[in-house]
C-alpha cells in the first residue's frame, strides 16, 4: 500500500523501532545492516505498522552504540552506504512504511572532523568555541572545572593537555556541541534537511532537553548542588531542558515546514510531565516521548492516573501522545513485568537482578509475558502514537546472560560492578530457528551472544502460530488501523479498582484485568483477547478489545 499524502500521520500511527545493528545482517559479519533493514520489509508491512524509526546507523567507533556520531550525513560502511539507505527508504515507502531517522544533536562523537580541528586548535579559537572547552582549575588546569558527573558514570570533563577541558554528558568519545555557536546551530540545520532531502518523514531526536547550558557561573556549581532536571520546573538548570530551546526548535521546525508534507519530530526528553509540552508544540518538534508508562507498574491506578495525565497534557498542546512500554535503553518489559513487585519494574530497574547474571530476584517468565501482552493490548488501544521496539512483538526477554568480555555499553565500563548496562535488550533479533544466528544473518555471527534458547523465539516459529505472541500482535495492529478513530476516549467504571476499561469512539473499547483474579467480563463481543478467554470471566492479568453489545 502506498504512502497516503497525510500531514497528520503521525498522530496516531504505529512507529516500530529498528536498532540497526541488531536487526538483521545481511553479509554475515555479525552486525545488522540497512540492507538487512531492507530484507526485512515484509515482515514489518505483515506486521502493519505505520512507521519505523532507525536508531543510529551513521559512521561511528560505536563507543555508545552508535549516539557517537562520526558524520551526521553519511552512513556507517559496515551498515552499508548512502545508496543502501535510498534502496532501504523506497523499499520502505513502497510497503507504505515511512520512516524516521535518530538525529544526535547533543553531542558528536571524538572523531569527528570538527572535534578533531578543536583539538588541533588553539584554546580561545573559533574551532573550539564549537564545543564546549574551560580552562581547568589550578594553577595549571589540572583539576576539572567542576565535579560533574557523566550520565554512564565518571567524570564528566576531559582533559586535552594544555590546561583546558572539555565537557561531555556521557562517554569521553561524546563531546557536547556549544549550541551557542551559529555554525553548530547551521550545521544542524545542513543535516536535517540532507535527510529530508533523501525523502525521510521524520526525526527522534536524542536527549532534546540537554543541547542549551549555561555554564556562565563562576565558580560552576557542584554536582551536590545539581538538582535532578525532572524537579526543576522554571528552566533554571545549567545542563537540561533550558528556555533557550525553545528558538532552536523553532529554526527546526521552519525546515521541516519546508517540505510538504511536513517532516515530523519526536523529542526524548526525560523532563517533568510539566515541561513535556515545551517540545511538543506545533511550534516545536511537534511530539514528545512520554516514558511513564514505560517506568510504571503493572498496576491499574498507576496506568490510569499517567493516562489521564497525558492526555490532559496533549489536549494542551494540540500534539499526540507516544506510547511506549520498551525501547533500546531499558530492560524489556516482559521481563520487567516478572520481576517481583518489591523489584520495582519501571524502566531503569532490573540492575539487581541483571547484576545477578539474570538469577536473582527469580523472573516469573510466564508472568511477564501474560502481563506484557496485556499491557500491549491496552496501550494499542489508546488514542495517539504507539512506539514498539524491535523483537517485543516476539515477546522477547532481557538477556542477563551475557559474559562482561562480550559487553559493549559504554555504562558497564564506566561503572564497573554497579551497572551492566543495556546490552541485554540489544541482542539481535531471531528469524528463522534452524538457521545460524537463528536467522539473523546467513552466519553464526553474532555481535551480541544470543543466548540458549533464543531460535525458540523466531520469527518462524511464530508465524501463523495461534495465540503467539507475534501473531497477536498483527491482529492488533491490523484492527486497530479499521477501528481507529477521533483521538479521545471515555472511562468506563467496572466498579473494581483493579480493572480499568474505556471506550474509543465507533463503540469498541478495551477491558484489562490487572489482579491476579478472575473479573467478570462487560457485556460486548470480544474482538481479541492477550490471552484465552471465554468472553464471561477475564481472566487474571488479561486485555480483550470489545465492540459494544
Ligand atoms: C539517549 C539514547 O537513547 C541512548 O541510547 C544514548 O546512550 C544517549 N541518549 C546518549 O546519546
Amino acid at each position: 500500500m502506498p504512502l497516503t499524502h497525510d500531514p497528520d500521520w503521525w498522530r496516531q500511527a504505529v512507529v516500530y523501532q529498528v536498532y540497526p545493528r541488531s536487526f538483521a545482517d545481511s553479509d554475515g559479519d555479525g552486525i545488522g545492516d540497512l540492507a538487512g533493514v531492507t530484507s526485512r520489509v515484509d515482515h514489518l508491512r505483515d506486521l502493519g505498522v505505520d512507521a519505523v524509526w532507525l536508531s543510529p546507523f551513521y559512521p561511528s567507533a560505536l563507543a555508545d552504540g552508535g549516539y557517537d556520531v562520526d558524520d551526521y550525513r553519511d552512513v556507517d560502511p559496515r551498515l552499508g552506504t548512502l545508496a543502501d539507505f535510498d534502496t532501504m527508504v523506497a523499499a520502505l515507502h513502497e510497503a507504505g512504511i515511512r520512516v524516521v531517522v535518530d538525529i544526535v544533536p547533543n553531542h558528536s562523537s571524538n572523531r569527528h572532523e570538527w572535534f578533531a580541528e578543536a583539538l588541533a586548535s588553539p584554546k580561545g579559537s573559533p574551532a573550539r568555541d564549537r564545543y564546549v572547552f574551560r580552562d581547568g582549575l589550578g594553577p595549571d588546569g589540572a583539576e576539572p572545572p567542576s565535579d560533574w558527573v557523566s550520565m554512564f558514570g565518571g567524570p564528566a570533563w576531559e582533559p586535552v593537555g594544555d590546561g583546558q577541558w572539555y565537557l561531555h554528558l556521557f562517554a569521553p568519545e561524546q563531546p557536547d556541541w556549544n549550541w551557542s555557536n551559529p555554525e553548530v546551530r547551521q550545521d544542524f540545520l545542513t543535516t536535517l534537511r540532507f535527510w529530508a532531502d533523501r525523502g525521510v518523514d521524520g526525526f527522534r531526536v536524542d536527549v532534546a532537553h540537554a543541547l542549551a547550558k549555561d555554564l556562565s557561573a563562576d565558580p560552576l556549581p557542584s554536582q551536590a548542588d545539581l538538582v535532578p532536571v525532572d524537579e526543576v520546573l522554571d528552566g533554571s538548570h545549567p545542563l537540561w531542558d533550558r528556555d533557550e530551546l525553545t528558538e532552536i526548535y523553532a529554526r527546526w521546525r521552519a525546515v521541516f515546514d519546508e517540505y510538504d508534507p511536513p517532516r515530523v519530530a519526536v523529542a526524548e526528553a526525560w523532563v517533568h510531565p510539566a515541561r513535556r509540552h515545551r517540545y511538543a508544540g506545533a511550534d516545536s518538534l511537534g511530539q514528545a516521548f512520554n516514558f511513564d508508562l514505560l517506568r510504571a507498574d503493572f498496576a491499574a491506578a498507576d496506568f490510569r492516573r499517567i493516562i489521564d495525565h497525558n492526555l490532559a497534557a496533549t489536549a494542551r498542546t494540540g500534539s499526540s501522545n507516544t506510547w511506549v512500554l520498551s525501547n533500546h535503553d531499558v530492560v524489556r518489559h516482559r521481563t520487567r513485568y516478572g520481576l517481583p513487585d518489591d523489584h520495582g519494574r519501571g524502566g531503569a530497574t532490573g540492575r539487581e537482578w541483571l547484576l545477578s547474571g539474570g538469577t536473582s530476584p527469580r523472573v516469573d517468565d510466564e508472568q511477564g509475558l501474560r502481563r506484557a501482552r496485556a499491557a500491549v493490548l491496552f496501550l494499542l488501544a489508546l488514542p495517539g502514537s504507539a512506539y514498539l521496539y524491535q523483537g517485543e512483538e516476539l515477546g522477547l526477554p532481557e538477556v542477563a546472560s551475557i559474559r562482561d568480555e562480550a559487553r559493549q555499553d559504554p555504562t558497564f565500563y564506566r561503572s564497573p560492578g554497579v551497572d551492566v548496562g543495556r546490552d541485554g535488550c540489544r541482542v539481535p533479533i531471531p528469524w528463522r530457528a534452524a538457521a545460524p544466528s537463528a536467522g539473523f544473518g546467513p552466519s553464526a555471527a553474532s555481535h551480541l551472544p544470543q543466548p540458549d534458547g533464543w531460535a525458540e523465539f523466531a520469527v518462524d516459529r511464530q508465524d501463523g502460530v495461534e495465540g503467539s505472541t507475534l501473531e497477536l500482535y498483527r491482529e492488533a495492529l491490523a484492527l486497530r488501523h479499521k477501528l481507529q478513530g477521533a483521538e479521545t476516549l471515555e472511562w468506563t467504571d467496572v466498579g473494581d479498582p483493579d480493572v480499568l476499561a474505556f471506550e474509543r469512539p465507533g463503540g469498541w473499547g478495551v477491558v484489562v484485568n490487572f489482579s491476579g483474579r478472575e473479573v467478570s467480563l462487560p457485556g460486548g463481543e470480544v474482538l481479541l483477547a492477550s490471552g484465552p478467554c471465554d468472553g464471561a470471566v477475564l481472566p487474571p492479568e488479561t486485555a480483550v478489545w470489545l465492540r459494544r453489545p
